[in-house]
């Protein structure tokens, strides 16, 4: 299963009414590049992520491929999200990518951690549009700290989001984990 895929499939089927997106991991910039390219023309895309490399490979994506798209980085963690994100997008985010682990090509260390990742869920949670929003979270589970990370996504996603889906290699132990959380017709 591709799950990149699965996730870029979930956010384009509330496609004509995403006016904020939000990157929480931003990393390659792939899912961002994404989000820009189907978003409203008039919307805005919101990125994260720790790591100023992060932040210049997508920056660079971004300006090269959908130079028209309004972006705005920012070089902190999702558990900053409330505080970062401007008041008038609060409860009116229509897309949230959280695709979990470290950087492809870089130090494996610097990867999202249970503790913060809960905090950025908790405040995407309170950020959404609660009429239009997809809410996409890749785990993996084979890094250090990979399957502990999983399992408190999986206790926050069924405590407040039992019935939201759910893509995994069941075959396989430590493949990676796709929850989806759809608010809205
Ligand atoms: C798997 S990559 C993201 C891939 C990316 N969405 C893409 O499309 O290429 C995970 C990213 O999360 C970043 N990260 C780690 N901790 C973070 C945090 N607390 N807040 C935001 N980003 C974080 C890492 O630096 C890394 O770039």
């Amino acid at each position: 299963m591709n799950f990149t895929e699965k996730s870029h499939e979930a956010v384009a089927g509330i496609r004509g009414k995403i006016f904020y997106a939000v990157d929480a991991t931003v990393g390659g910039g792939r899912d961002a590049l994404f989000a820009a390219s189907i978003m409203e023309p008039s919307g805005k895309l919101f990125c994260f992520d720790v790591q100023a490399e992060a932040i210049a490979r997508s920056k660079k994506l971004i300006e090269e491929n959908a130079p028209e798209c309004a972006c705005e980085f920012f070089h902190a963690g999702h558990e900053h999200m409330k505080e970062l994100l401007p008041r008038q997008t609060h409860g009116r985010i229509n897309c949230f990518f959280f695709n979990l682990g470290w950087l492809p090509g870089s130090d494996k260390k610097i990867a999202t951690r249970a503790e913060t990742t809960i905090e950025g869920l908790s405040a995407a949670f309170e950020l959404a549009d609660r009429n239009a929003c997809v809410i996409s979270v890749c785990c993996y589970k084979a890094h250090e700290g990979g399957m502990s990370e999983f399992r408190a996504v999986e206790r926050f996603m069924e405590a407040n989001f039992p019935d939201c889906k759910r893509y995994t290699d069941t075959l396989n132990d430590l493949s990676p984990e796709l929850f989806i959380v759809k608010f809205g017709g």
